[in-house]
């Protein structure tokens, strides 16, 4: 087990209710003017826009309002919330939505206090030194950014889409999680959310640390949770504590527990983003349904330890076979994601094979040469992988 420090700072509030601490929240954590954020229109609909907002009045907290972040967000969006911010001396911003909103109000938070283009963070060029605090309130389970220190923006028009890490600035303070409010979600939002929590366990997963066996256990333990309940939730959506299991693992999935005492690799999410980078229509977890399992064959053929362990704790498989339980764990992954309606192939998605030059180009730029914590891949590797999920 390798040393580390780990703190998961943010405060959550979960279960009935759980929205109405808005205000509450907001003053505790030092907010009095803040930007609330939101997306297309989802938390308008639901009415739980409204609860938070008056929640925040009740608090004698002022607000003002940007939404209509998309899925994939943009920069643009990004500066204008730092122009208002600015101009309304906000000191606080609430995220009221997922991914995409949480990290369009965290890159919003790094801006504000910034003497140049907050651009300059996710482009590798400055640190960021300090952020305004955010507070979130969540309706899908799926990124994890209520817990991560993460946001993932995309530059236009070059579209290119990266993802930073800060975690002392970019941890919300807290996070508000009614699973009452997932109910709205269409079952393919469901399902890309399971595939991307999914994922954020995988990423850790697969690490070549030895004697991390609590990790691991963590680890295999939420991945069972999230495909049984995975499998309820898409046959009964209204059910409460369903759709409560699958919100508090998307948590656990990224906020940095299924990772301690290891490397981490995170491969399959850098040549996902090129994917919804190129492509701002697909949703991250649908080609992360394409590409992870992708990813794992050629571990599968490569280094198949990990992916070996996975499929016997995971999913059962007896095949004493290194290569051949891994090999026999992604069918039944591919299949389990199938089941959820999930893609399995790029042309799925819409991605057709003559653009792989260009994905690889751009991820070879993004993330260096060599990439990968549990294999180490070069161009020429990450270009087999791509063709596997063709
Ligand atoms: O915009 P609205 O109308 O709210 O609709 C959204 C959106 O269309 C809808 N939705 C959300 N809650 C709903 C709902 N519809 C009905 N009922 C509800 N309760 O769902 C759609 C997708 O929303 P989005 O926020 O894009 O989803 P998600 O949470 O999957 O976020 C995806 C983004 O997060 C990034 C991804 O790359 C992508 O850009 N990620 C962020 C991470 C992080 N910050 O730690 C880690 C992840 O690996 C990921 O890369
Ligand atoms: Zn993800």
């Amino acid at each position: 087990m390798l040393d580390f420090s780990f703190t998961s700072p943010t405060k959550y509030i979960f279960g009935q209710d759980a929205e109405h601490s808005a205000g509450s929240m907001a003053a505790d954590s030092g907010m009095t003017s803040v930007l609330v954020v939101y997306g297309g229109g989802s938390a308008i609909r639901s009415g739980l826009l409204d609860i938070v907002l008056k929640s925040l009045q009740n608090s004698g907290i002022a607000y003002i309002q940007l939404g209509g972040v998309q899925p994939n967000p943009v920069d643009t969006l990004v500066r204008k919330g730092i122009e208002l911010c600015r101009q309304n001396s906000v000191n606080g911003i609430v995220a009221v939505g997922g991914g995409s909103v949480i990290d369009t109000a965290k890159a919003i938070a790094a801006g504000v206090p910034y003497n140049g283009d907050f651009w300059d963070f996710w482009a590798g060029k400055a640190q960021i030194k300090q952020a305004l605090p955010v507070g979130v309130v969540l309706t899908i389970p799926a990124a994890g950014s209520e817990g991560s220190g993460n946001s993932v923006i995309t530059l236009t028009p070059e579209m290119r889409k990266i993802s930073l890490r800060t975690d002392f600035a970019l941890r919300p303070k807290w996070a508000l999680m009614n699973p009452k409010y997932t109910f709205t979600l269409p079952p393919y939002q469901t399902a890309c959310g399971i595939v991307d929590m999914m994922a954020h366990i995988y990423e850790r997963y697969f690490s070549t640390t030895p004697g991390v066996e609590v990790t691991d256990r963590v680890a295999e333990g939420v991945l069972q949770t999230i495909i049984e309940q995975g499998a309820k939730v898409m046959t009964t959506p209204d059910n409460y504590d369903v759709r409560a299991n699958i919100m508090w693992s998307g948590t656990l999935a990224h906020n940095g527990i299924c990772g301690t005492g290891r490397k981490e690799d995170w491969t399959s999410h850098a040549m996902e983003h090129e994917i919804s980078a190129l492509h701002p229509n697909v949703a991250h977890g649908a080609g992360l349904a394409v590409i992870m399992p992708a990813w794992m064959t050629f571990m599968a053929q490569h280094a198949p330890q990990k992916g070996a362990q996975m499929a016997r704790r995971v999913f059962g498989v007896t095949n004493t076979d290194d290569t051949e339980a891994a090999l026999e764990g992604i069918e039944l992954l591919r299949k389990f994601y199938q089941s959820i309606g999930m893609p399995l192939t790029l042309s799925e998605l819409g991605v057709n094979e003559s653009e792989i030059p260009a994905m690889v180009q751009r991820l070879h730029e993004n993330k260096g040469a060599i990439i990968g914590g549990y294999y180490q891949l070069t161009a020429k590797e990450t270009t087999e992988i791509y063709h596997l999920a063709l």
